[in-house]
């Protein structure tokens, strides 16, 4: 079985893609750290992530790279969005996600363009989503040090570039089940995602 899940930054789709391929026994990847890695060797090569070009030619998915740290920083998350508009940046992505997605037995991927682009056929399909205010808090909540006023406009601004970029744009699947965690705790957005879930296979 494969499960998709999307969403914009913060909504909570990590945490909950983690819990569904726990509780299915399945493996999950986080294909948004694919896009951070581009963006990363990007700009420790010096080279421009808004040229389609210089960001394709810095394509590194070594694992050392993908379990570095600093790709979990904001920074990171910034320039992950800025690689990912370039067509050629998505296309080289392309396989690495369909291949695991392809495995025996299944999987879950969490991004933005799972169930519309890289498994359509993904048996079950969740849009995550929360206000950009919930999302902007809970970053806050993680790092206290960081002010909320820019999170928030960050948040905002990679929202933006997310659903109005031409390639694979940040959209909900037509078939996707729609999941607001504003309001939902992480063990209510669980129980919920799963019983989104159990609904799909059963149809
Ligand atoms: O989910 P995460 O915050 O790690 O994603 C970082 C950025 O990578 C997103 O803002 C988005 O621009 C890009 N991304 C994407 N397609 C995916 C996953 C992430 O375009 N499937």
């Amino acid at each position: 079985m494969i499960i998709a899940v999307d969403g914009p930054a913060a909504s909570g789709k990590g945490t909950i893609a983690r819990a569904l391929a726990a509780h299915y026994h399945l493996p999950h990847l986080d294909t948004g750290l694919l896009y951070r890695a581009v963006g990363v060797s990007t700009a420790r090569a010096g080279l421009n992530p808004d040229d389609a070009a210089e960001a394709a030619a810095s394509i590194n998915l070594d694992d050392a790279l993908l379990a570095d740290p600093e790709l979990r920083s904001e920074a990171a998350g910034a320039l992950a969005s800025r690689v990912s508009k370039h067509p050629a940046v998505r296309a080289a992505l392309l396989s690495y996600q369909q291949d695991f997605a392809r495995q025996p037995g299944g999987a879950v991927l969490d991004g933005r363009d799972i169930g519309t682009v890289i498994a359509p056929k993904a048996e079950a399909k969740l849009f995550v989503t929360a206000a950009p205010e919930v999302r902007a808090k809970r970053r806050h909540l993680e790092d206290s040090h960081a002010d909320y006023a820019a999170i928030l406009a960050d948040i905002r601004a990679r929202d933006a570039r997310d659903s109005s970029r031409s390639a694979a744009p940040l959209r909900q699947a037509e078939d996707a089940d729609l999941l607001d965690t504003s309001d939902l705790t992480i063990a209510a957005a669980v129980q919920r995602a799963i019983a989104l879930v159990e609904a799909r296979i059963r149809r």
